[in-house]
């Protein structure tokens, strides 16, 4: 059974100085238990963050890669730039960049590839929107941008390989979907991964996110095939993240 992750989101949010002080706040209360905490910060403060949660147990990660090694790419960062400030993970094809920066599942599989190539483990994002949810094609949807966003990815690779199933309809609007959908799209995906990429695509992490927060995530996470959870807004304060913590003990 694949370890919890429990991997938080500040999207654009928190100046390097606010996240320091987030992550002093944090250690002063953490107790981690068995699942694993990591925290996409904005890149700016991946640096600080690095220090100050140096020998915490907590990870970091980019929100963000590039799909280019290095060059004239302005204002992109790289797979090898996030490696050498200490990120374990990068999240590729999140939903508000397939949005607003029109990246294809051929830009995120590009991404995810560049992220293994460095070392890191990519945490590739699909969910539908609420159109396709309505018209009952979610899960198809889902799983056709899931195989769209693992091309070129080879089974050896598969092990350093997180998914994370974020209904866009759920993202921001405090419209968590229920554990019972969660665990379907999960099972989906699971047994998706298990075709594509054999018995290592069974045992990848499998995450949930759209309005998570303490009061949910156990039974989310309780779900057979649920291995964490994916936060964005209940991740920004650290008393919300210790609930979190605490309630997956
Ligand atoms: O990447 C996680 C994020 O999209 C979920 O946001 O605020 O619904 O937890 P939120």
């Amino acid at each position: 059974m694949p370890q919890t992750l429990l991997a938080l989101n500040w999207k654009m949010n928190k100046t390097p100085s606010e996240a320091t002080a987030w992550a002093n706040d944090l250690k002063a209360s953490l107790q981690l238990g068995e699942a694993e905490v990591a925290i996409m910060a904005p890149a700016i403060d991946l640096q600080a963050l690095s220090w100050f949660l140096k020998d915490t147990g907590v990870q970091i990660g980019g929100q963000d890669v590039s799909q280019h090694e290095s060059g004239a790419y302005t204002g992109e960062i790289s797979a090898g730039m996030l490696k050498d400030v200490g990120a374990k993970y990068a999240v590729v094809g999140h939903s508000e960049r397939r949005e607003y920066h029109a990246e294809s599942s051929q830009i995120v599989a590009a991404k995810a590839r560049a992220a293994l190539n460095a070392g890191l483990i990519p945490i590739i994002c699909v969910g539908e929107g609420l159109e396709v949810r309505e018209r009952g094609e979610h899960v198809s949807y889902t799983l056709d941008q899931l195989r769209d966003s693992l091309a070129g990815i080879t089974i050896a690779s598969a092990e350093q390989l997180v998914i994370a199933y974020e209904p866009v309809w759920a993202i921001g609007t405090g419209k968590t979907a229920t554990a019972a959908d969660a665990e379907e799209l999960a099972a989906a995906i699971r047994s998706a991964l298990s075709g594509l990429l054999g018995e290592v695509g069974a045992g990848v992490q499998v995450l949930y996110g759209g309005s998570v927060k303490g009061g949910n995530i156990r039974e989310i996470c309780g779900q057979p095939n649920v291995n964490g959870a994916l936060v964005g807004g209940a991740s920004l304060e650290v008393q919300g993240v210790l609930d979190m913590v605490n309630a997956l003990k």
